[in-house]
């Protein structure tokens, strides 16, 4: 069988893990598709020391990659809003499959992607987007599917995890923690969506998309961080037998649907105030399973490209049975309901 041919755009941290593992983990990955995955063309603005691209196309301009004949699945890993859209709609529009880990774009754009790709016949997946490796958006749209899910809560930003557990354990500076974070490739470009609580309104946005089959809507969410946390609050909280973690919270109510993050105090006996560091955990109740819950790696480059090679690998299987594709938000074409957030 021919190879599949995949064209990466980026490669910073995620983009550089995407493609170590494509490359490092190639026969494992042959092995399990029955087809090799070829890294076709990379476009980047500058090298990754961490890769060694030799031999492979690159270009420093992305819509090379969205445009190319030989590309038939398109990787977006350069993060933000609105070069990444055009890019992703670009590459649609020439009647490629997308992969993203890219939770701005599908939170804030994904309505409109995934309708150009349902007009295109073409596939957009972006697990990587929420809880970094952990596979949560397929245990809820496909392993959960046979369930009405009514609440998705849990910690789904590695960085503000990493910054409260160091602050109560360790008691360290706020500061001094987001820049090592920064330097292990955990925060976000701009570090205010990781403190702010934007990053995990954006996911929150994504996973109750897909729990409560309704279109994405961001905007709505209540979205509060952690940078007025402070070691006092932690400390108090601690002498109380409670942690302070940020959550991001969706639950069905009888009139709509409750989306919002902020920092929570849980007793320290629950699973979850027990989730620190980068790891992350969300719990997902549905009516027939009851609570569910998934732990691991909320950021980090290695993770992060598990989850992004995984989404090539459906994709690529999805091209010889394009029956088997799930729709983006896992419900048939015309069958979300328009939930009000409340
Ligand atoms: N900045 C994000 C986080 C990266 O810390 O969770 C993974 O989405």
């Amino acid at each position: 069988m021919k190879p599949i041919r995949v064209g990466i755009c980026g490669l910073g941290t995620v983009g550089g893990g995407t493609f170590n593992l494509l490359t490092g983990n190639a026969e494992e990955i042959r092995r399990r598709l029955g087809r090799e995955i070829r890294v076709e063309m990379i476009a980047a603005r500058r090298t990754n020391p961490a890769c060694d691209t030799s031999g492979i196309r690159t270009t420093a301009d992305i819509f090379d990659v969205a445009r190319d004949p030989e590309v038939d699945l398109v990787v977006e890993l350069i993060g933000g809003y609105d070069t990444a859209r055009e890019l992703v709609l670009t590459a649609i529009d020439h009647g490629k499959h997308v992969v993203t880990a890219n939770k701005a774009l599908i939170a804030v754009h994904g309505n409109e992607i995934f309708e150009a790709a349902a007009a295109k016949g073409v596939n957009v997946a972006y697990e990587a987007g929420v809880a970094g490796g952990i596979p949560v958006i397929k245990a809820i749209r496909e392993g959960l599917a046979a369930n009405r899910i009514n609440t998705v809560a849990g910690i789904i930003n590695g960085t503000g995890n990493f910054i409260l557990s160091e602050m109560r354990e360790k008691g360290r500076d706020f500061a001094d923690v987001l820049a090592e974070a920064q330097a292990l490739g955990y925060a976000e470009a701009d570090p205010t969506f990781d403190v702010e609580g934007i990053d995990a309104a954006h996911k929150l946005t994504i996973l109750a998309s897909i729990a409560f089959g309704m279109p994405l809507q961001f905007d709505k969410a209540y979205t509060e961080g952690i940078s007025e946390v402070t070691p006092e609050d932690l400390k108090y909280a601690q002498e109380l037998g409670y942690r302070i973690k940020h959550l991001g919270i969706a639950r069905r109510r009888t009139n709509g649907v409750e989306l919002r993050v902020h920092p929570t105090l849980i007793p320290e006996s629950r699973l979850i105030a027990n989730v620190n560091g980068v790891m992350n955990a969300v719990m997902v109740a549905g009516d027939a399973v009851g609570p569910t819950m998934y732990y691991g790696a909320g950021a980090g480059a290695a993770p992060t490209a598990s989850a992004v090679v995984a989404d090539i690998m459906d994709l690529a299987r999805s091209f010889e049975h394009p029956a088997c594709a799930v729709a983006a938000l896992g419900y048939a074409p015309g069958e979300l309901q328009p939930l009000p957030v409340l």
